[in-house]
């Protein structure tokens, strides 16, 4: 199997690991298949992604999506995360091999379940967000 320089680096350095203490939005998604677990933490300051961070309990590229899903979503509006989609984080890391898509569809489900977290304590509600399939709760 291949991995890009770019999934290598996000795996052996990751970007934004840990928990955020005061989170506005916490996301918990799994796997059945693997049993890998991803939760993505995100801080929002009126419509602005101000700070994400993760945990991952999950394979290489699980990490590696998780890393670069979470630099991708900070500075960014609500509606533009809305917008980024597993295809886009593999793009942002030059491609994983087909047998590891799934873990990038990990990231999108843990960015769009600590949304849906964000929206329920809030109670705003978010244009398009579906309730995560899988959420792990807190
Ligand atoms: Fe399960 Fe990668 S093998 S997330």
């Amino acid at each position: 199997m291949e991995y890009s320089e770019k999934v290598m680096d996000h795996f052996m350095n990751p970007r934004n690991v840990g928990e955020i203490e005061d989170a506005s939005g916490i996301g918990t998604v799994g796997n059945e298949q693997c049993g890998d677990i991803m939760r993505v933490f995100l801080k929002i300051e009126g419509d602005v992604i101000i700070d994400a961070s993760f945990k991952t309990f999950g394979c290489g590229a699980a990490v590696a999506t998780s890393s670069m899903v979470t630099e991708m979503v900070k500075g960014k509006t609500i509606s533009e995360v809305m917008t980024i989609t597993n295809e886009a984080v593999m793009k942002a890391l030059d491609g994983l091999p087909a047998v590891k898509a799934h873990c990038s569809v990990l990231a999108e489900e843990a960015v769009q379940a600590a949304l849906w977290d964000y929206s329920q304590e809030s109670g705003i509600t978010i244009e398009g967000l579906m309730p995560p399939k899988s959420d792990h709760g807190h």
